[in-house]
């Protein structure tokens, strides 16, 4: 139990508008400022140290303070800290890079798109599904579909895809021609493409492991199933790895994991652990193949900071920690133990269930019950774990995320369950 905090704001609220925030909330509220981070842990700027149980929005895979990240991205500002990768231009460091993830890629011989975080990636992923059947002419083929508590990020296409409809209201029409099916059913996407007929379909979005709308491991063959429907419809497998891709779920990507096989993965996070700001979309040799052919003509696509020199090096840096220190099969030996550590908490009475057991992710379920009679009880909880000197965040319909950073050790393990258990006692 901590004893030297009062952990909740620090300086009123400025000119800074937070991003996915109640402005109004906040500004009455404050807000925490981090300051510093090393390991799994980060501070504030009143100096208060806390365990980070979600390793920021799931990415700080390796852990804050890496010199080796920090000494590459000096390095390479100072060399050329970017420059465009519009038509033929080029650097080392994007090159390096793209080849460095085709080589990772569940798929060999797969092309790799540059961008500048998941949301990019996403609508990259959308554009380049629907071209793609442009390209082939079978130009009727523009229909996405999506699965229920889907997160896909924020740009208009995605929150168009995402199954989480409080993300997608209010803000008039998005993008049209998609389609949602339940999350956990292969018949209701046979169904979905049956219906609307194969040849209207373009690619049908799925993470592997539901991550924003509540930590939902895939039902026990599920992935093979929906895999081989895309396969006999001919619709694009898009596996969004923008969570799970680069260790997080005990292997580099989570396709490589289940042997999917994507047509196109959609990755950011974990490929610099955020120490800058990058994504990347990942084509299968069947998907990347038209944009190559003589008459295929430019794809009027990419951004400003696609390949983006420091990102690159930084995101090098990165991997290389990661292959290094064997990060991947670190998660794998951590998603026990995480298991097992945070199975006890399913037993207080305001937890409904644990969902863990796939590589570093979880989330603590409070009850119906619990949230019925204490719709705020998600908030005040997360304050309570800040107190105790746990930072972490509500996710889905009332869960704690727990994503903590994958050099994990003994002691934080026991440090988060301990913190999270007292939160819960003390709310
Ligand atoms: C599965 C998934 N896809 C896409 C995104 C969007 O990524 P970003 O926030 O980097 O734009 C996220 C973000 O959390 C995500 O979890």
């Amino acid at each position: 139990m901590r004893t030297d905090t009062a952990a909740t704001v620090s300086s009123p609220v400025g000119t800074f508008w937070h991003s996915f925030a109640d402005m109004a909330a906040v500004e009455s509220g404050g807000e925490l400022v981090i300051d510093r981070g090393e390991g799994a842990h980060v501070w504030d700027e009143e100096g208060r140290r806390y365990l980070d149980a979600t390793a920021a929005l799931w990415y700080c895979n390796v852990g804050y303070g890496r010199d080796e990240i920090a000494d590459a991205a000096h390095r390479q500002l100072l060399r050329l800290s970017a420059y465009s990768t519009f038509g033929n231009l080029s650097n080392r460091p994007a090159i390096e890079l793209a080849e460095r993830v085709g080589d990772l890629a569940p798929v060999q011989g797969s092309k790799v798109f540059l961008t500048s975080g998941g949301s990019d990636s996403i609508d990259t992923a959308t554009k380049m599904a629907r071209r793609y059947w442009q390209l082939l002419g079978e130009t009727e083929r523009t229909l996405l579909v999506t699965r229920e508590h889907a997160y896909h990020g924020m740009h208009v296409a995605g929150t168009s895809l995402a199954g989480i409809e409080a993300n997608a209201a209010g803000h008039g029409p998005l993008v049209g021609d998609v389609v949602k099916v339940a999350w956990d059913s292969p018949a209701a996407l046979r169904e979905a493409i049956a219906f609307a007929g194969p040849q209207r379909v373009a690619a049908f979005f799925c993470e592997p492991v539901i991550g924003a709308g509540g930590v939902f491991a895939p039902p026990e063959g599920y992935l093979a199933e929906v895999r081989a429907i895309c396969r006999e419809t001919g619709v694009l497998f898009v596996a969004d790895e923008v969570i799970t891709g680069f260790g997080r779920v005990g292997d580099w990507f989570a396709s490589s994991r289940w042997s999917l096989e994507p047509d196109i993965v959609t990755c950011a996070k974990g490929i610099t652990s955020g120490y800058l700001p990058m994504g990347a979309v990942i084509a299968a040799p069947r998907v990347a193949e038209p944009f190559s052919r003589p008459n295929a003509g430019l794809w009027r696509h990419g951004y400003t900071y696609s390949g983006h020199a420091t990102a690159a090096a930084a995101a090098l840096a990165n991997l290389d920690v990661m292959e290094h220190e064997a990060l991947p099969k670190r998660a794998l030996e951590l998603e026990q133990d995480l298991a097992d550590a945070l199975a006890p908490l399913a037993d207080h009475e305001l937890v409904g269930e644990v969902r863990a057991g796939v590589g570093v992710l979880a989330a603590v379920q409070l009850s119906a019950g619990a949230l019925e009679a204490e719709p705020g009880l998600p908030a005040r909880l997360v304050a309570a774990c800040r107190e105790q000197g746990i930072l972490t965040r509500a996710l889905g319909i009332g869960a704690l995320q727990v994503s903590p950073a994958l050099v994990l050790d003994r002691d934080e393990l026991d440090e988060l369950r301990d913190g999270l258990s007292a939160a819960l006692d003390a709310v």
